[in-house]
C-alpha cells in the first residue's frame, strides 16, 4: 500500500492516523460542543462527496496512514454512511477503521456498519442519569444510547469504548459510577478532559476536572494497575490506561489539557468541507476541496497534505497565556 513517502513533520512525527469528519450536523446539542439553537450548518454542496472522501483516504493510506476514524458532528446522521465505510474498507483490508458516535442510531445500524468494515467504535456518554443526560445533551435520549451500546457489543465490535467528559458541578461525581458500570458491561471507559472547542466559547478552566483528580477518585474506590504504554493496544493512543487488579477490564484518561501529548501526535484531520487541520487547536486550514474540484491529480493532493504536515505546530497552548480558541468548534473540526 505504501507507494508514496510518509508524511513527516519538522519535529519528526509521522502521520499514521486520519480523522474524517463526514458531517458537522448532530442529533444532540451537548453543552460543551454546540449552542441549543442556531448552529450555522455547512451548506450541503460544500461537503466532500463519498467519492472525494475515499480518494483522499486512499492517497493518505498510500502515504502510510494506518488508521481512519470517522467522526462528525455525528457521523451516523449522514445519509448512507455504510456506503462510505465499504469504500474505505476496499482501500485496504489492513486499515484500522473506527467510528466515534453518540450511539443514538447504533441500535439500528451496528450490524450494517460492522458488515461494511468498521472495526471499532467509541461511544460518547457522560452520565448514567437520565436527567443529567438530558441537561448535558439537551435531548432526553439516554435509553437510545444504552441500546446503541448494547447493539455495538452484540455486533462484535472489539473493543467498545465509551468516552466521558466530566464537568465540575455537572457530572464530576460520576467518575467511579461510570467506571463500575463500564467494567460490568464490558466497555472500555476513557475520561476525556474538557477542551475549549465549543462554538459558544464558554469553556471554563475552573470547571475542567483534571486527569489527576479523576485518577485519585478512581484509585480511592477501585484497585488499579497502570498499563505501560507499550502494552496498550495502541501505543500512539493519547490515553493513559489502567487495568483493574483482578484482570477484568481497563480504564483510561485522556489529559489533553493538563498533560498534552502533542509530542507523540500522529494525526491529521479532514473537516467535512474538505479542509486539512493538523491539530484540533490549529487556526490554519489547508483546502483540499478546492483542489479536488478543480481537477488536481493525486500527486497535487499529496503535496497539499505534505505541506500542511510540514507546518504542523509542535504543540497546543491550551491553558497558557496567549491561547486563542479556534474559530470553528469540535463538531465542525471532527473529534
Ligand atoms: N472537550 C472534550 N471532549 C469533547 N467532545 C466534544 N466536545 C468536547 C470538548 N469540548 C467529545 C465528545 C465525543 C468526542 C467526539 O469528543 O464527547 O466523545
Ligand atoms: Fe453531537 Fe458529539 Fe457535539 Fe454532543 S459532542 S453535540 S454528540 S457532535
Amino acid at each position: 500500500m505504501l507507494s508514496r513517502a510518509p508524511f513527516v513533520d519538522t519535529h519528526g512525527r509521522v502521520v499514521r492516523d486520519l480523522r474524517i469528519s463526514v458531517t458537522d450536523r448532530c442529533n444532540l446539542r451537548c453543552v460543551y460542543c454546540m449552542p441549543a439553537e442556531g448552529m450555522p450548518w455547512l451548506p450541503r454542496e460544500q461537503l466532500l462527496t463519498y467519492e472525494e472522501l475515499a480518494r483522499f483516504a486512499r492517497i493518505c493510506v498510500e502515504c502510510g496512514v494506518r488508521g481512519i476514524r470517522l467522526t462528525g458532528g455525528e457521523p451516523t446522521v449522514r445519509q448512507d454512511l455504510p456506503v462510505l465505510v465499504r469504500m474505505l474498507r476496499a482501500i485496504s483490508p489492513a486499515l484500522d477503521l473506527s467510528l466515534t458516535t453518540n450511539a443514538l442510531e447504533l441500535a439500528g445500524m451496528a450490524d450494517e456498519l460492522r458488515g461494511a468494515g468498521i472495526d471499532r467504535v467509541n461511544v460518547s456518554l457522560d452520565t448514567l442519569s437520565r436527567e443529567r443526560f438530558h441537561a448535558i445533551s439537551r435531548r432526553d435520549r439516554l435509553a437510545d444510547v444504552l441500546a446503541g451500546l448494547a447493539a455495538a457489543k452484540r455486533a462484535g465490535f472489539s473493543p467498545v469504548k465509551v468516552n466521558a467528559v466530566l464537568m465540575r458541578g455537572t457530572n464530576d461525581d460520576e467518575a467511579v459510577p461510570l467506571a463500575r458500570w463500564a467494567r460490568g458491561e464490558g466497555y472500555e471507559l476513557r475520561f476525556v478532559e474538557w477542551m475549549p472547542l465549543d462554538f459558544q466559547h464558554q469553556w471554563d478552566r475552573n470547571r475542567l476536572v483534571p486527569a489527576d483528580d479523576i485518577l485519585a477518585a478512581l484509585e480511592r474506590a477501585l484497585p488499579l494497575l497502570p498499563v505501560p504504554p507499550e502494552d496498550g493496544d495502541d501505543p500512539s493512543s493519547p490515553a493513559r490506561t489502567w487495568r483493574y487488579r483482578d484482570g477484568v477490564g481497563r480504564v483510561g484518561i485522556i489529559a489533553s489539557v493538563t498533560k498534552p501529548f502533542c509530542g507523540q501526535c500522529d494525526r491529521i484531520r479532514l473537516t467535512a468541507d474538505g479542509q486539512i487541520r493538523t491539530c484540533l487547536f490549529a487556526h490554519r486550514e489547508h483546502d483540499v476541496r478546492h483542489a479536488m474540484r478543480s481537477g488536481a491529480g493525486d500527486d497535487a493532493i499529496e503535496a497539499i497534505v505534505r505541506a500542511a504536515v510540514l507546518r504542523k505546530a509542535p504543540g497546543h497552548l491550551v491553558g497558557q497565556a496567549g491561547f486563542v480558541q479556534p474559530a470553528r468548534g469540535m463538531s465542525a473540526i471532527g473529534g
